[in-house]
């Protein structure tokens, strides 16, 4: 597609400058003084009083298919991402069924043509016993492989550390990436147990249940794996003050690891439930302000590679179950951009810096870069469109995700995307979609075969 966005403020992750961007056949072909005369057969989207920037990258989304589409589905999912300002995402493996084999994943790739307006790359799984498809699942164009090493929506399994020591060395050998539920089965069991046994029913004993030390120990161990294995580790929805740690240590100590951390962990606390109930009900659990204080830290200081939204959705009725049963997981992908660019409005970042979490560590460290997240010639023209000024009261009956629920629904922040362009095509602007789904597969190319 052709497109020119004229008159905005480009902000990338290490400059700002006033440019009208070409978009040819989907792909930037310039950046011209504003003004400069442009052949009038092209398309114009005005971006005056606006800022551009590169469209965020979402490496960690449920979009649910196969299996649970009453939750959400390619369609509505990427529709809510792409009037959030996310022109591109991952998607996770833990579907009915999950997507642990090659043939599985061929199949969904089939089954998702022309059905997402965003472009999006999609995850195997590693479970206990499918070790034999790592080769097979990465051939087949994962864009990562996923490990639970907790129990989380879909109880799936983990291969034990020791098979771990396996994995890591068979993922390395080809360059691909490992992405981890970090917490310690074994201690969440016995935990769980525990707590429940002593009729805990509160929040605190929720968090009680799943102790941070579970999360601390799963990656000490597999940031030990990657560091030994040379095998690329990205940990998830990082949460605690002794992740952000460790994840430290780690990065000081040469191994390829990333992480990311979502909006729910940087804005809300334990002190929250009793306002929000089990829509804050996200695992890992959200914690306390230490916590709170030592991601923001992380993030600033680029030991937190980047932000994800783990977008996922559960139904209304399913989060009005009580504390124990309801399922984990909130919408996200709606909320990244908005919640974050009133960060910025408040001074907590700037936005060079949010571009930095949102677009351009997340295509580095997933194989995507250059052909996204960078604004030069012949990347992909996947901008989103900010305005700064405008102020805005999230309401979740008003987004396009099936969830119907929010943690931040009636929050009202300054700062809101209001168009977002994926490869030259305008698919969003102000809350609805404009556009069609014609996001494509991505398709690693350095570990495909
Ligand atoms: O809150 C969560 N929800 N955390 C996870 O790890 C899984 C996710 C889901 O799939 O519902
Ligand atoms: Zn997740």
């Amino acid at each position: 597609m052709d497109l020119i966005i004229r008159g905005g403020t480009l902000v990338t992750a290490d400059s700002v400058m006033e440019a009208d961007i070409l978009i040819e056949d989907g792909q930037i072909a310039g950046l011209y003084k504003p003004g400069s005369p442009v052949d009038s057969s092209v398309p114009v989207l005005e971006a005056a009083g606006l800022h551009v920037i590169p469209g965020a990258i979402d490496v960690h989304v449920h979009f649910r298919e196969p299996g649970l589409e009453q939750k959400e589905d390619f369609l509505s999912g990427s529709g809510a991402a792409a009037v959030g300002g996310i022109t591109t995402v991952c998607d996770m493996p833990n579907t009915l069924p999950p997507i642990a084999t090659a043939d599985l994943l061929r199949t969904k790739v089939d089954k998702l043509q022309g059905r997402s307006y965003v472009d999006y790359g999609l995850y195997g799984v590693i479970l206990p016993d499918n070790l034999e498809q790592v080769d097979a699942m990465l051939n087949a164009g994962a864009v990562a492989l996923k490990i639970f090493a907790g129990p989380t929506t879909g109880n799936l399994g983990a291969p034990s550390w020791g098979a771990l020591v396996d994995v890591f060395q068979a993922v390395a050998k080809r360059g691909g990436i490992i992405a981890l539920h970090a917490e310690d089965r074994e201690t969440v069991e016995y935990w769980e147990q525990r707590v429940k046994g002593e009729g805990g029913s509160t929040y605190e004993d929720l968090l009680a249940s799943r102790p941070a030390f579970s999360e601390a120990s799963a990656i000490a161990q597999a940031t030990l794996l990657s560091a030994q294995t040379g095998c690329r580790l990205h940990v998830v929805h990082l949460n605690t003050k002794e992740g952000v740690d460790l994840i430290g240590f780690a990065k000081q100590q040469g191994a390829p690891v990333t992480t990311e951390t979502c909006p729910p962990y940087l804005l809300l606390t334990a002190a929250d439930y009793g306002r929000i109930g089990n829509r804050m009900k996200v695992l890992p659990y959200i914690r306390h302000q230490a916590d709170q204080e030592r991601l923001w830290g992380g993030l600033l200081d680029g030991t937190i590679d980047m932000l994800s939204t783990d977008h996922a959705p559960h139904l209304p009725e399913e989060k009005a179950r009580d504390i124990w049963s309801a399922p984990a997981g909130a919408p996200g992908v709606e909320t990244l951009l908005p919640l974050m660019l009133d960060q910025v409005n408040k001074g907590r970042l700037t936005l060079s810096e949010l571009v930095r979490m949102t677009s351009l560590r997340p295509a580095q460290a997933y194989g995507l870069y250059p052909r996204k997240g960078a604004v030069r010639m012949g990347s992909d023209g996947d901008f989103t469109l900010v305005d700064l000024k405008k102020r805005y009261t999230l309401r979740a009956e008003e987004m396009l995700s099936k969830a119907r629920q929010n943690p931040f629904d009636g929050v009202t922040v300054t700062g809101m995307p209001v168009a977002t362009v994926v490869r030259g095509q305008v698919v969003a602007r102000e809350g609805k979609i404009v556009g069609q789904p014609r996001g494509e597969w991505l398709r690693p190319p350095e570990f495909c075969a």
